[in-house]
């Protein structure tokens, strides 16, 4: 049965590589049927409409969404960020931000292969806050780090049970509890507490500046990471520079409840310098469908898909060349 799936596609690179995207699923033999969704900065800029409440109810009647990125220059910055991903992420409650950490050797390290899993819905991105005497030399402006027990701990439980199935069976919570001690203690008694239903997985803990170290230094002691929203944010960003860069660097926002769809991206925005031109690489949208066939119950394609990516890992070309190479070795 063919897996129905919302797509995406945004500006500049965006419907590019996920084009690509969906050529390397179809070649794994998954079947899809898709919808495409006009949304990003040219259609904001064309209509004003960001994300229309009707287009929102349709999404979330599929299984999984496939988005490319969305931005163009024109649109004021927060517009697209807070009106489109943010408000998909809270809306479909994609509690899971997971980001697969996978490189060869390279001038960084001697290979990664780890995960992070981001709480993806509170603390500090939840919008918790406002302003008082705004615009005045008394301003004040305040934004809180919202964090429940409901969800730290779905977003804990997924990361254990994520490290419980891969060989190393580790994970690290990564919080800044010396100093944030409210939410930090509320996270690490939700991670100890977690922590006795998995007694196979072993368990570290990291505040964040010392894991941007480790990151740089002794990425090899990560398996799982699990971490809060904006310290996820920023962990990620690094991760992507010490593991092949911004063409490799994937993203699930998952709903693990299952209660609506799932969202799949690459990290990459819409690259507007590089737009049209075929030079952007398509691996990071591959890698996010492999993800999504993954989540959708198709392991064994998204197995072929990740290997083809690395069997063709020193191919260059045009983004529908390399798209075609991964294509064929799957
Ligand atoms: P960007 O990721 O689009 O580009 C940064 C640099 O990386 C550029 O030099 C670009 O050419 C290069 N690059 C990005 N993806 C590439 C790929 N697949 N292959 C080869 N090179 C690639 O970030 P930037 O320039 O900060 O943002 C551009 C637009 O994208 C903005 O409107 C921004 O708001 C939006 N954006 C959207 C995101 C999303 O939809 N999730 C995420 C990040 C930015
Ligand atoms: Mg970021």
């Amino acid at each position: 049965m063919a897996h129905r799936v919302g797509i995406i596609g945004g500006d500049g690179i965006g419907p590019e590589v996920t084009a690509e995207a969906l050529k390397v699923v179809r070649a794994a033999g998954v079947e899809l049927a898709t919808t495409d969704y006009d949304l990003g900065g040219r259609r904001y800029l064309a209509t004003g409409d960001v994300l229309p409440d009707s287009v929102l109810e349709e999404l979330r009647g599929f299984d999984a969404i496939l988005l490319g990125a969305v931005g163009t220059p024109e649109v004021p910055p927060g517009v697209l960020e807070r009106g489109l991903l943010l408000r998909m992420r809270f809306a479909l409650d994609l509690y899971v931000n997971l980001r697969p950490f996978k490189s060869p050797p390279n001038r960084h390290n001697d290979g990664v292969d780890f995960l992070v899993v981001r709480e993806n819905t509170e603390g500090t991105y939840a919008g918790e806050g406002g302003f008082l005497r705004q615009g005045t030399p008394n301003e004040i402006a305040t934004q809180g780090s919202v964090n429940t027990r409901l969800g730290v701990e779905r977003c804990v439980r997924f990361a254990f049970d994520l490290a419980k199935a891969r060989p190393a069976k580790h994970l690290t919570l990564v919080h800044k509890t010396n100093v944030l001690t409210f939410a930090g203690d509320l996270w690490q008694r939700t991670f100890d507490a977690v922590a006795t239903d998995f007694a196979d997985v072993a368990t570290a803990y990291n505040h964040v500046d010392a894991a941007c170290i480790y990151f740089v230094q002794d990425p090899a002691r990560y398996d799982v990471i699990v971490t809060d929203n904006l310290f996820g944010d920023i962990l990620t960003d690094l991760g992507g520079a010490i593991a092949g860069g911004i063409g490799r660097a994937a993203s699930a926002n998952l709903n693990p409840a299952r209660t609506g769809p799932s969202l799949f991206e690459p990290v990459h925005g819409s690259a507007p310098d590089i737009a049209g031109t075929g030079k952007a690489d398509p691996r990071a949208a591959v890698i996010s469908a492999s993800m999504m066939c993954d989540f959708l119950g198709e392991a064994d394609a998204a197995t072929r898909i990740l290997n083809a990516v690395d069997k063709t890992d020193d191919v260059e070309g045009t983004t529908s060349q390399v798209g075609d190479a991964i294509a064929a070795a799957c």
